[in-house]
């Protein structure tokens, strides 16, 4: 290779021969890694300042890196920057472009690093930037869903084990166990986010570096909350972004649940909910249909999402200490979960305002299912008869029901006193939907008042605490 040939290539130095095209296309990451951009200038400029500081680069030194970064974030900005596939990644990269801006400064910004801390670095301030702007979404999405709950607090719903009619309970509590699941994912992003909120820069390939850094000052610079203690592991280290992925794969898989639910309550033999059109696409062959794609893409999204948390798993059980080359795989999935949740909050939070419920439909399939028939033996039961005889009393007065083709409301008293004496006309006030409602009146429970006791102690929650 001639002198001008080779110094296209970073590492020419030490090479007798270019990388063959294949090569390049299978090693390079640039392709995907230049969505970290933001975050490899700005751990860049961090670590030039505390080169600068520590007095192994000059202060002129800084000042070139600092404006030539500001030319390189414009040319990205504008779209005007030449992304080489010749330069691999994004960081190679961006810092050819600066030292073809500032000449030598550029070249120094290097020293005391690797890209192997660097890389670390950035996907850390990446991931936590991702995990800030989730937990936005996910309380946005938790709001939503307290603003339907409390419109929904007395609407009755079936409440169903193994898809069949329980118990009534309110539309608004069921949306509420939605809630509890989206502030436990949040809860789960914002354990992660502490520790991917750590330094690995200073590290530089694996053992440190000969330089007096001062890795205290980059972390402070760039906001991390500490500095990971041991350069191994801070270049090798990907816990963090399988714990992301392991919180993505929860929270998807709370919205794969709600998804299969609306799938089935828009179905016409359900019929409790439309989904706005907006959110609902036809059929190319058949005129009458409303399909919601929404909820079931999200189901699908969800299988791929466990996907990356297995990629990820995998790509690091195999890998000895400290940086291996696989550790370039760990991106891709990391991206797709960030972007498959984000958007997935994003459009079910703009979705639950556009779903309408039928409370008509809702009553009638409690009634053709008993769902009252606890009630009833419960009834019993506080009037002095076991509760295992009451349970079969009252499933003798099912059966009853169902061949006279009528709810148990509508089972005329005389009919109800032939399983138990024990009956009287108070009875109905336990047999109808709202009074069994009414009657699960403790913390937790799905009475309207609990239900918005509950939206109440949610949004309190939430509020940001009062200054002063
Ligand atoms: N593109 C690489 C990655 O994503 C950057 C680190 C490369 N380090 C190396 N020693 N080749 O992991």
């Amino acid at each position: 290779m001639s002198q001008s040939e080779s110094s296209q290539y970073t590492w020419a130095g030490r090479f007798s021969e270019p990388m063959s095209e294949l090569v390049k296309r299978y090693t390079a990451s640039v392709g995907f890694d230049r969505r970290m951009w933001r975050q490899d200038i700005r751990a860049s400029l961090a670590h030039a300042t505390m080169l600068a500081q520590q007095r192994i680069i000059g202060r002129q030194d800084l000042a070139d890196i600092e404006r030539g970064m500001a030319q390189v974030a414009r040319e990205i900005e504008t779209g005007d920057f030449v992304w080489s596939l010749d330069l691999e990644d994004v960081h190679l990269n961006i810092e050819k472009r600066l030292t073809a801006l500032v000449g030598d400064a550029g070249k120094r910004l290097h020293t005391g690093r690797s890209r192997n801390d660097q890389v670390a670095t950035d996907i850390r301030l990446y991931l936590r930037d991702a995990i800030d702007d989730i937990l936005i979404l996910l309380d946005t999405f938790q709001d939503r869903l307290l603003d339907l709950a409390e419109k929904e607090a007395a609407t009755p719903l079936p409440g169903c084990t193994h898809l069949q009619v329980a118990q009534p309970v309110t539309f608004g509590h069921h949306l509420l166990a939605y809630c509890e699941m989206a502030r436990r994912d949040a809860e789960r992003f914002a354990d992660c986010r502490r520790r991917t909120n750590r330094l690995p820069l200073g590290a530089a390939a694996l053992a440190g570096t000969t330089y007096p850094i001062d890795r205290h000052l980059v972390a402070e610079l760039l906001g991390f909350e500490g500095v990971c203690e041991n350069s191994l592991d801070a270049v090798s280290d990907r816990d963090f972004a399988i714990e992301f992925c392991a919180a993505s794969a929860l929270t998807m898989m709370h919205f794969s649940r709600l998804s299969e639910e609306l799938v089935l309550w828009m179905n016409p033999r359900f019929g409790f909910i439309r989904i706005a059109d907006r959110f609902c696409t036809g059929s190319s062959i058949m005129p009458q249909k409303k399909n919601p794609d929404v909820p079931e893409l999200a189901r699908g999204k969800t299988g791929r999402v466990y996907g990356h948390l297995l990629a990820l798993l995998t790509l690091m059980k195999g890998q000895p200490l400290a940086y291996n080359k696989d550790n370039q795989e760990d991106k891709e999935p990391l991206f797709d979960a960030v972007d498959t949740v984000s958007d997935t909050l994003r459009i079910f939070a703009e979705m639950i305002p556009g779903i309408a419920c039928n409370p008509e439909r809702m009553r009638e399939a409690l009634r053709q299912g008993f769902a009252t028939a606890t009630d009833l033996a419960d009834y019993l039961t506080r009037k002095g008869l076991p509760f295992r005889d009451a349970h079969e009393a009252v499933g003798l007065a099912v059966r009853r029901a169902e061949e006279l083709g009528v709810d148990l409301a509508r089972l005329p008293l005389s009919e109800l006193r032939r399983f138990s004496a024990l009956v009287e006309d108070d009875v109905f006030a336990v047999l109808t939907i709202d009074g069994s409602l009414a009657a699960r009146n403790h913390f937790g429970g799905t009475a309207p008042t609990q239900v918005l006791a509950a939206v109440s102690r949610a949004r309190a929650r939430r509020a940001p605490p009062a200054t002063g």
